[in-house]
């Protein structure tokens, strides 16, 4: 499905770029942006790579030191690299097969990518994480830069002044709109604005500053960079929204094809339900840490693989990122690997949540070498938490019974067994006093006619209120997920809205399905399948009630969700090593 829509995508490109401009005009355009005249004096990188060589160097014109136009002056990601060389075949006609455009994603991403210090404020554009990102460091440049794309895009890039200046040329040759939308002042000049930079060369300044071709991190990074040795046995943990947490094993291969290719196999099982998975994958680290795979189930078909985007943390014993699939990469996972050597790994505590004043709550620890002949002394949770006996222990997981003080303290607690430690392993708490939504600001597309679905899993996360009793403080305490149950309201913007019969449905999970793409004849004025809805979660808690006067009033939290159209121009998403 996502191949249709590149398709589509790409079509669309094209047009922009041909129906707006005349094919001359954008010759010289692009003639232009080829080979500039440098006011940025920054030395450009030397590429010595045959396949760029043979396959770029007819356009991008290389000098006798190595250094070529263009391809030079930039530092991106792998997804990055990848992007320009999709480009470069869609609108330059530059042929490459897939395993020559493979390597030459790989020799750009490691000869001109991240350091890990400038690649992890960026790391949630690679994971494609679906957060509300503020840029910080310019509101201005933000403001700018975020009105059609994440400024993930933006910040997981380094370039000279020239380069920044290119790139928004080349936004303005391909989207002729983007001067009205974003980079000039639209409408009469306010009267006291003579000479005052527009808003592109006020991000363009900002931009060369912040993010220049070459950095301190980046200089020193490529000096030492080596192959990841990762190779062998991992403890997996994380969690996934809807369904919970999960905990098990990854074995990782080098692979014959080189140091930085390796094959995998996943097992994990999820706490909740006991559902157990194996995953058969491979993948390919860049720049000595930034993992790029797929994986699949065993026995599912091939397209039904997920990706792995991960972050090797300097030093090679921890390793953490999101692994996903969907028409938009909106179904996912958070994993979080710790290297398995001789000593006990903790990988995490189910339940989490221990309710002060509880007793003979039964606690499972999952994790790996841990002692098979554990005594209940050996689990510590703190003050408050009493382990009263352990029921089993097999190295993998110990099942103990707990009492919880009823003034126990309430908040998070790490874990001790045996040498090994788990920061906020599990939390005490008193109450529920509220429960809040996430994401507070969902978004879905409708999609499964023509374009794919856009999904939005939602959860509810149970806090209480800390010390002061007060909600949205700091001493708030997030207790985590629960059930609930989920409903959709009317959000009412316009008179007579009856966006509710139309957007969608959403399950007792809190999984929610858009419609059907296209307009609706049942519909006034044949409207789309779109609009905005309250998704509301009702937690009816049984244990609240008991002595704490709240009796048992359901609590209720709702997040706002917009159900839109499909994203009409997109390119195609990272498709790792295939
Ligand atoms: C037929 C000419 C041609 C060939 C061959 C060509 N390019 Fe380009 N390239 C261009 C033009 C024109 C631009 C400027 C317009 C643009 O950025 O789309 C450009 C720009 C770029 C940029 C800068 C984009 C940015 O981030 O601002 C990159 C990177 C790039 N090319 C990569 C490559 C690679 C890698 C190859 C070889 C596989 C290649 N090009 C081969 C014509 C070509
Ligand atoms: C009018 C909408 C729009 C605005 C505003 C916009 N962009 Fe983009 N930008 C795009 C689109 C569409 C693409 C995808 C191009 C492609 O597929 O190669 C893109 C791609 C990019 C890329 C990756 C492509 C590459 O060749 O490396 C970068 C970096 C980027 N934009 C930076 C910026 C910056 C910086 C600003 C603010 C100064 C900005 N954009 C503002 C529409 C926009």
């Amino acid at each position: 499905m996502s191949r249709i829509v590149a398709g589509i995508a790409l079509v669309a490109l094209a047009n922009g770029v041909w129906a707006q401009n005349p094919p001359s005009a954008t010759a010289s355009a692009t003639q232009k942006a080829a080979a500039p005249a440098r006011k940025d004096s920054t030395s450009g990188f030397a590429i010595n790579d045959q396949n760029v060589i043979q396959n770029c160097s007819r356009c991008h014109v290389r000098d006798s030191s190595g250094v070529m136009q263009r391809l030079s002056y930039m530092r991106k990601t792998p997804e990055g690299w990848e992007i320009s060389l999709r480009r470069m075949v869609a609108l330059q006609h530059v042929r490459v097969d897939p395993a020559t455009a493979r390597a030459i994603i790989k020799y750009l991403s490691n000869a001109q990518g991240l350091a890990p210090a400038e690649a992890r404020p960026a790391r949630f554009e690679s994971e494609r994480r679906a957060i509300d990102y503020k840029y910080a460091a310019d509101s201005r440049t933000e403001q700018t830069c975020h009105a059609c794309h994440s400024l993930g895009r933006v910040i997981s890039q380094r370039r000279t002044k020239d380069e920044w200046d290119l790139l928004l040329a080349t936004h303005r040759a391909y989207y002729p709109l983007v001067d009205f939308q974003a980079f000039r002042r639209g409408g009469p000049p306010p009267p006291d604005s003579a000479g005052a930079p527009e808003p592109m060369d006020v991000a363009v300044a900002h931009l060369s500053k912040v993010f220049p071709l070459r950095t301190p991190d980046w200089a020193a990074w490529s000096a030492t960079m080596r192959p990841a040795r990762i190779e062998g046995e991992w403890v997996l943990s994380g969690s996934e929204p809807g369904r919970g947490a999960f905990s098990g094993r990854l074995t990782i291969t080098k692979s014959p094809n080189g140091d930085d290719e390796f094959t995998t196999k996943a097992t994990y099982r999820y706490a909740r339900g006991g559902a157990t998975v194996t995953r058969d994958g491979k993948a390919m680290v860049y720049t000595g840490f930034q993992w790029r795979g797929r994986s699949s189930e065993a026995g599912t078909p091939a397209d039904s693989a997920w990706r792995e985007v991960m972050f090797i943390e300097p030093g090679w014993q921890e390793i953490s990122g999101r692994w996903f699939r969907g028409g938009y990469d909106e179904f996912g996972m958070d994993v979080s690997l710790s290297r398995l050597g001789a000593g006990a790994v903790i990988a995490g505590v189910y339940p989490r949540a221990l309710k002060a004043g509880s007793r003979d709550q039964q606690v499972t620890v999952v994790g790996a070498n841990l002692p098979r002949d554990a005594q209940a002394a050996a689990l510590d949770f703190g003050p408050g938490v009493h382990v009263d006996n352990v029921m089993r222990a097999d190295g993998d997981s110990i099942v103990a019974r707990v009492a919880v003080d009823a003034k126990a303290s309430v908040g998070q607690r790490d874990l001790f067994i045996a040498g090994a430690s788990l920061k906020s392993a599990a939390v005490v708490y008193d109450k529920i006093s509220r429960i809040k939504v996430t994401p507070a600001a969902g978004m879905a597309r409708v999609g499964g006619a023509v374009f794919p679905k856009q999904y939005q899993q939602f959860e509810a996360i149970a806090y209480n209120n800390g010390a002061d009793g007060k909600p949205d403080t700091e001493d708030d305490v997030e207790i985590g997920p629960v059930d609930v149950s989920w409903s959709l309201e009317e959000y009412s913007v316009t008179y007579d809205d009856d966006d509710i019969k139309y957007v969608g449905r959403i399950d007792q999970r809190g999984l929610f399905t858009p419609n059907l793409d296209g307009p609706n004849p049942q519909r006034s004025r044949n409207r789309n399948n779109v609009g905005d809805v309250w998704v509301v979660a009702t937690y009816q808690d049984s244990e609240n009630g008991q002595g704490n006067g709240t009796g048992t009033r359901p609590l209720k939290a709702r997040a706002l969700l917009l159900v839109t159209v499909p994203l009409y121009l997109r390119w195609e998403p990272w498709k790792g090593d295939q």
